[in-house]
């Protein structure tokens, strides 16, 4: 069996994968950072990077305990390059390295994006062409699959990523880190159509996004009903209101989810494409996954989701792509570089 390790750092997760022959998951470590960030309300790179470089080491011989081999056992090294905060990439990347040039075997460097693309298929096979709606805290990016190596970016986000705006209403409410999970839970005491939040962009005809009037909109609904004077304020003001901050959670969630869930949808029927897969952590909630798969189900579309685990950051989809780049000989060289920011699919 051809083993491949498969690392991630881009963020705030340091994930460590075995994969076997690119179909046999047989370890998939990942090393959450909630703690350190949480009372910032988002990502403090620096800590991130001092934190990966803590634990890349027991992860990795975690991986591979867990898959029952050893260091001498793996054909070759696949790591995420890019994009991501760079300190963060870096770590990886040098970690994978040293791994590659002591264990003399190849070192193969995989988009993060390329990553998410195809984290479905550590679980299920879904026939191409296929849309993807890659969803996490940097992205928001809508794709057209035919192949491995064959995407073409239909739409984005032209500011702020759907977690990201997840991550900063949030923080905003004073309710936790990361916001997606925090947010999903006050939802589900709220009322949905309390609150009518903007669904921006849906009038026009392309597949972009905007994200980021939702704080805005967020912050000035607070201020219709609390006097405010600066939005750290909110958390406390907010503190004797619960229903407030579930019904901003619920209405948030619905705006966010209607706009991915039309853009996706439309792009699938115009392209008169049956199947629509979603990735990246966002890709975890359930209003998103239930209401894509709803509307789908209306258009004769089927929608796809990885579990939780597979949706969020790690290095199993790494080294899943990694695998298919081991068979084609796309190995990189030493002097790899991470680099913060790249898009795949465009033209
Ligand atoms: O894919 P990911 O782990 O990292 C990036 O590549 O960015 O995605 C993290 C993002 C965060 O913004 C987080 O708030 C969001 O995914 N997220 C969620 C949920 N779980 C994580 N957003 C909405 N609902 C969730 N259940
Ligand atoms: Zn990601």
């Amino acid at each position: 069996m051809k083993y491949i390790l498969g690392i991630d750092t881009s963020c705030d997760e340091t994930s460590v994968a075995v994969i076997g022959d690119g179909r046999h998951l047989l370890s998939n470590i990942v090393g959450y950072q909630w703690e350190i960030h949480r009372k910032f309300g988002g990502v403090v790179p620096e800590l991130a990077c001092r934190r990966h470089i803590e634990v890349i080491y027991p992860i990795t011989r975690e991986a591979l305990d867990q898959a029952g081999i050893g260091l001498k056992d793996l054909s070759a090294i696949a790591v995420t390059t890019s994009p991501g905060l760079i300190g963060a990439l870096l770590v990886g990347v040098s970690f994978a390295k040293g791994l590659s040039y002591g264990l003399r075997i190849p070192l193969i460097g995989v988009n993060h994006l390329e990553g998410h693309i195809w984290s479905i298929f550590l679980e299920k096979r879904v026939l191409k062409p296929f849309i993807v709606l890659v969803v996490s805290g940097g992205h928001t990016n809508l794709y057209l699959v035919k192949a491995m190596g064959d995407y073409k970016l239909l739409g984005r986000t032209v500011d702020d990523a759907a977690g990201e705006a997840f991550d900063k209403v949030a923080k905003i409410l004073g309710i936790g880190y990361p916001g997606g999970p925090a947010i999903e839970k006050w939802a589900q005491k709220g009322d949905p159509h309390s609150i009518s939040f903007p669904r921006a962009m849906l009038d026009r005809k392309d597949f972009n996004f905007s994200f980021s009037g939702m704080k805005t909109a967020v912050i000035n609904y607070i201020r219709s009903l609390y006097p405010v004077s600066h939005v750290d304020e909110i958390p406390e003001i907010l503190k004797q209101d619960d229903t407030l901050k579930a019904n901003i959670s619920a209405s948030f969630q619905q705006a966010i989810v209607d706009i991915l869930v039309d853009k996706a949808i439309r792009a699938a029927v115009d392209l008169q494409i049956k199947r629509i897969v979603i990735a990246g952590g966002v890709a975890s909630n359930k209003l998103l996954r239930e209401t894509m798969g709803k509307w789908g189900q209306t258009r004769g579309i089927r929608v796809y989701y990885p579990s939780p685990v597979f949706c969020t950051d790690n290095g199993a989809m790494i080294a899943w792509v990694g695998y298919r780049y081991y068979r084609k000989k796309k190995f990189a060289h030493l002097d790899l570089n991470p680099e913060a920011r790249s898009n795949i699919g465009m033209d």
